[in-house]
């Protein structure tokens, strides 16, 4: 480990910026908790993308599904889902599949010693204990941060995957769209010099603010915030942006911008987060991508979605080849079974039996 949990307090943690928390969540160069996308560097997503590809290949053979199934059959791993999900959810069990991991479940907390007044903290430290990993969703922002702190101090450490928390971070979905975006422009040069545009409930979709940092780390992206004023991007993520020195613009003017996309992010209104459902208020429906749209967009162009879709897509959109969200919701077994496989350290295997042409 880089540094140690142990010789901080929760509250001295917390404070600290993204840069100071990196080098207590990767372990050199490789992540170990898997919790905010401010803790991945270039290189980082170059190797699990690659080791996705590697991953997938495998894959079509039975003597492949055996070899990975064989890599992670000693650990166990339990799914912590306080927050609803099943494509996330699924797609994580999907992946310890792959590598032969056995799977255990929490999905309410209703249901948990939580309800006898136990604190998360002390649910989630009891679950770990049962368990090699920990992939949770919650809808408290920070508390997988929380949890990796927690549990790297105690005398079984087990690694965190954060799939989703509060309205902040969902770190393994920026992995999937990563891949996705970068096997969809693999023969248009790849994402460097991209116009990536982000639409719908940017103020609480934590796909895109996950996505949006992970951006960053690519040379000579433009980013695209368009929404209806109340639903804009957050003043943080574009302090991030202009730290880094990416170039942006935040409009409403969904119909400008889409000639001029590289890939378009749909997102859906994110009303569970309302107070007063004060988004019904908002007329969102000029941030939808209709059939109509498809004439706009670019040839090389592709739309993405995290899902689950409302209306922000016309169903009949679905079936031009440039709609990639199925192919992204699949990509996102890949690159899951990728980052699990290197929190544990056997990327190198998979590495080596795709390269001694079993695969
Ligand atoms: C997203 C989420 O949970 O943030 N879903 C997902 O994991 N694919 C997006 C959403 O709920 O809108």
């Amino acid at each position: 480990m880089g540094k140690r949990f142990i010789d901080l307090s929760w509250h001295e943690f917390e404070t600290l910026d993204y840069a100071e928390k990196v080098p207590y969540f990767n372990r050199e160069d490789r992540p170990y908790h898997a919790v905010v996308a401010q803790q991945f560097d270039r290189g980082m997503l170059d190797r699990l993308c690659l080791l996705a590809t590697s991953i997938r290949r495998i894959a079509k053979t039975r003597a492949g599904m055996e070899f990975l199934a064989g890599l992670l059959a000693h650990k166990r791993a339990m799914l912590y889902f306080s927050q609803p999900s099943s494509r996330t959810f699924l797609s994580f069990y999907a992946a310890c599949q792959i590598l032969g991991m056995n799977v255990s479940e929490v999905r309410d907390a209703a249901t948990s010693s939580e309800m006898k007044g136990e604190t998360p903290e002390d649910s989630v430290r009891t679950f770990s204990s049962y368990v090699d990993l920990l992939i949770m969703r919650t809808p408290v922002q920070g508390f997988a941060e929380k949890m990796a702190w927690l549990l790297s101090s105690t005398e079984r450490p087990v690694p965190i995957i954060n799939a989703g928390s509060g309205k902040d971070q969902h770190p393994t979905q920026a992995l999937l769209d990563i891949y996705t975006l970068q096997r969809s422009f693999e023969r248009s040069g790849g994402l460097e010099n991209k116009k990536i545009v982000f639409v719908g409930d940017l103020a609480r979709g934590r796909t895109v603010r996950s996505l949006a940092t992970l951006l960053t780390l690519y040379p000579r992206i433009k980013q695209y915030f368009v929404a209806p004023e109340p639903l804009q991007i957050g003043a943080d993520i574009l302090r991030q942006l202009d730290a880094a020195g990416v170039e942006y613009e935040v409009t409403s003017d969904f119909e400008k911008v889409i000639p001029l996309a590289d890939a378009i992010y749909m997102t859906r209104i994110q009303d569970e987060w309302d107070k007063d459902g004060e988004s019904k208020k908002i007329d969102t429906s000029r941030f939808w991508f209709t059939e109509q749209h498809l004439g706009l967009l670019k040839p090389t162009g592709v739309i993405l979605h995290p899902l689950p879709r409302r209306q922000e897509i016309a169903v009949a959109v679905d079936r031009d080849p440039r709609a990639v969200y199925w192919r992204q919701v699949r990509n996102g077994m890949w690159i899951r079974a990728a980052l699990m496989a290197t929190i544990f350290g056997r990327d190198r295997d998979i590495a080596d039996y795709f390269d001694s042409g079993l695969a």
